[in-house]
């Protein structure tokens, strides 16, 4: 059987395309085509040449002003195009393109804290400013607005009140490491 192609987008460190990565290294099934960034300088791609992953740098226009990305994406024949850090909103093309094909990981319980400006570090900040006591991850489809595609999965975690900011991205990103890949894995594989 042909293995299933996975394609990654991201935008910072990428520590959850490495983790995403050495899970499926030694599964024959599930293989990363590439992985693509829009930030020229972006510490995902220094991962990708430690791992010997395909990775290609793209700007603005390539990615919504002209159909440079999409056709990229359609040469890679992606089972799956997964969103893992990546801060710009898809553009119609590509979601018309890749219809039940994207999916995005968003570091809280959407639909709090989705949206523009939200993403990272930020979402953590407003999360300990509201005093909340839980939080979390999802992991959904992507549609034309920010954060808003059918949710596939949830996973919580608590909040205490003397946590701080880092604490609690290092909480959510311990729930990412953990259930990200499983949700890939069952996505392509059902
Ligand atoms: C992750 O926590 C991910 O959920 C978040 O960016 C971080 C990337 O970390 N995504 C968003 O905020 C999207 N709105 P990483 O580069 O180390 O994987």
């Amino acid at each position: 059987m042909k293995p299933k192609q996975i394609v990654l987008l991201a935008s910072g460190s990428g520590s959850n395309v490495e983790n995403i990565a050495t899970y499926f290294e030694r599964d024959p099934n599930i293989t990363i085509a590439a992985v693509l960034t829009n930030k020229r300088d972006a510490k995902v791609l220094d991962r990708c040449n430690r791992l010997k992953i395909n990775a290609l740098y793209f700007n603005r226009q390539a990615f919504s002003e002209s159909s440079c990305v999409l056709n990229i994406l359609k040469s890679l024949e992606p089972d799956l195009i997964i969103l893992a850090g990546f801060l710009w909103k898809i553009p119609q093309n590509l979601v018309d393109a890749f219809p039940k094909q994207i999916i995005n990981i968003h570091p809280a319980l959407l639909p709090n804290y989705g949206g523009k400006g939200m993403y990272g570090i930020n979402v953590h900040k407003a999360v300990k400013a509201n005093k909340d006591d839980e939080t979390g991850i999802t992991i959904h489809f992507v549609n034309q607005n920010y954060d808003e595609g059918a949710i596939i999965h949830q996973t919580k975690t608590i909040v205490l009140p003397e946590d701080s900011v880092e604490q609690i991205a290092k909480k959510v990103h311990e729930l990412e490491y953990q259930h990200f890949p499983r949700v890939i894995e069952k996505l392509l594989t059902k």
